[in-house]
């Protein structure tokens, strides 16, 4: 169930283009929301992406403390994610935000499992089972708060799989707010925007909801996943320094090692393959030119900085026949 009466975008609703449309939205939408919700308590599953933040900073604009936001760490996030999610939302915004390391919990039961499809399920159910745990602890919550998007309504009949809220227990017996859903990502840019959330988080590329777990090829481990966190964030880095930045970019470790050389002694390491893409919906993609200079300085960064690297290469596979994803 939801607020909405339509099911479909309203044809009232111009396409926020700038930020004073984006303004208008924002006040139209505390007041409905205020109106929805009255004094009433939404929990809401905050990842630190740009539509769950946007939910996130305008149902707190709406009800403020009656929101409870809850950030799960599963151990597969970027670097610094979780840190830049208590900063905004706890230190800057006030929200009540809670913060679940459950790094150990996904991890153990990661380990040794390869087959990819097994991984998204491992993290899926964990994270409904974490999440249900707090929201048992809350007694009084009467709404769930969703970052669905209209691309979510059009596709996927609403189900927002990356967030990975839609299966909890029927037990729950949550009424949905979902305050962006007739807006198009562009569209949640730019009320993320005028809603004052940093330039990072409103215009961050996509990132799948299993994280980095997909991009540590096969059977997680604790180190390799340590390094592939460092080395995407030195990726990130440079690739951010370019005038044009591709749509997605970032590196994956392969569970393969090859041989290495130091100190005259041969030694097997892992490899870092760059990965980045143009593309418009992610159904097909291209490799796009990047110059040689900037991998040569990501290349450096990381052999001089990731534990256990000793080779990088640049995977310049178009989708198709490659998946964007090695997994
Ligand atoms: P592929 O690898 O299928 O990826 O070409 C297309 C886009 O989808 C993202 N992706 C995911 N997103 N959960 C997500 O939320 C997932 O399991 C998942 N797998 C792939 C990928 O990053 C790319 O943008």
């Amino acid at each position: 169930m939801s607020g909405y009466i339509y099911e479909t975008r309203p044809e009232s609703l111009e396409r926020i283009t700038d930020l004073d449309r984006a303004q208008a939205f924002i006040d139209g939408q505390v007041k409905a929301l205020k109106e929805q919700i009255g004094d009433q308590k939404v929990l809401l599953a905050l990842s630190g992406g740009v539509d769950s933040s946007v939910v996130a900073a305008l149902l707190i604009k709406a009800i403020g403390k009656n929101l409870t936001c809850v950030h799960v760490n599963h151990g597969l996030l970027r670097k610094g994610e979780s840190d830049q999610v208590i900063k905004v939302f706890r230190e800057q915004l006030g929200a009540n935000l809670i913060y679940v390391d459950a790094v150990d919990r996904f991890l153990d039961a990661l380990a040794g499992v390869s087959d990819p499809e097994k991984k998204r399920k491992i993290i899926g159910s964990i994270f409904i089972d974490v999440f249900a745990e707090e929201a048992e602890k809350l007694s009084d919550i009467k709404f769930l708060g969703q970052g669905t998007i209209y691309p979510d309504i059009l596709e996927s009949k609403g189900v927002k799989a990356h967030h990975n809220v839609g299966g909890l227990p029927d037990k729950f017996k949550f009424e949905l707010v979902e305050p962006v859903k007739f807006l198009y990502k562009d569209e949640v840019r730019v009320v993320g925007k005028a809603l004052g959330l940093p330039d990072n988080m409103v215009y961050r590329q996509p990132f799948p909801g299993p994280g980095l777990g997909v991009r540590c090829v096969g059977a997680i481990t604790r180190d390799r996943l340590e390094s592939l966190r460092e080395a995407d964030a030195i990726v990130r880095e440079e690739i951010e320094k370019l005038p044009k930045v591709p749509w997605q970019y970032f590196c994956v470790i392969p569970d393969f090692m090859s041989t290495g050389i130091k100190d005259a002694k041969r030694y097997m390491g892992w490899a870092v393959v760059i990965r980045a893409v143009n593309t418009v919906d992610a159904v097909t993609a291209t490799s796009p030119e990047i110059p040689f200079k900037t991998l040569c300085a990501i290349r450096d960064r990381i052999i001089a900085n990731v534990h256990g690297v000793n080779r990088v290469l640049w995977d310049i596979s178009d989708k198709p026949v490659s998946t964007i994803e090695w997994e």
